[in-house]
């Protein structure tokens, strides 16, 4: 559609802002993004958290690795190529509710410095606030909550992320997290506590 100016508008200009609705719902929407590897204790956080904001007033989404690839990206698999196309997906998907107003809790391992890089770029970089869930691979290992990491060491998962496919931890993240010797609520009310500034309106 042309005005007589021929300048070119589209719906986007007419929607309600993100302002609007930030003012709305009383806070700044950011994408909270938690990479960490598998097992680090991301998903459980991202849990903590979103129940945390609402009790505090801030209202979130939460997406992670597991659930979203059982629909949006079912049928991408642990190459480089298809992990790029998850971040890609979940940070264009991220960036639709950032424009909502809505604070987007993002819970993948996304391994590399560039598929991060790719999804602050997507999403930009003052609204992209990366969370590194700091747990080694030892950790992990024992833990091994979902037993892939044992599957794994017998190379029955192939490219599995710390064992035969890399991770990269961040240089430098906004928010850090340990989550060994430390309860849920410790480290979970340490990020909450280190987020608030960032989402406080
Ligand atoms: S990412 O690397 O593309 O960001 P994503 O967070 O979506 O990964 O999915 C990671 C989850 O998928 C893990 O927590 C684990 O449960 C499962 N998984 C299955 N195969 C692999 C694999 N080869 N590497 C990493 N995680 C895997």
């Amino acid at each position: 559609m042309k005005d007589e100016g021929n300048n070119v508008f589209s719906v986007f200009d007419e929607i309600i802002s993100r302002d609007e609705k930030q003012r709305f719902l009383s806070q700044k929407s950011r994408v909270i993004w938690m990479t960490g590897l598998s097992g680090s204790g991301k998903t459980t956080l991202a849990k903590y958290l979103e129940r945390k904001l609402m009790d505090n007033g801030y209202y979130s989404k939460l997406l992670d690795g597991d659930n979203v690839r059982s629909g949006l990206n079912a049928g991408l698999g642990f190459s480089e190529t298809d992990r790029t196309e998850n971040i890609r997906r979940i940070a264009e998907v991220s960036k639709l509710f950032l424009d909502g107003g809505i604070i987007c809790v993002n819970s993948f391992v996304s391994p590399t410095h560039e598929v991060r890089n790719q999804a602050k770029v997507i999403i930009g970089s003052n609204d992209f606030i990366e969370v590194f869930i700091n747990t080694s691979l030892e950790e992990c290992e024992k833990r091994d909550v979902k037993g892939l990491y044992a599957k794994a060491r017998v190379g029955d998962i192939p490219n599995f992320t710390g064992i035969s496919s890399p991770f990269e931890a961040p240089e430098n993240p906004a928010i850090e997290i340990q989550t060994k010797n430390k309860s849920i609520e410790e480290s979970g009310d340490e990020l909450f506590t280190k987020l608030l500034p960032l989402i406080k309106i």
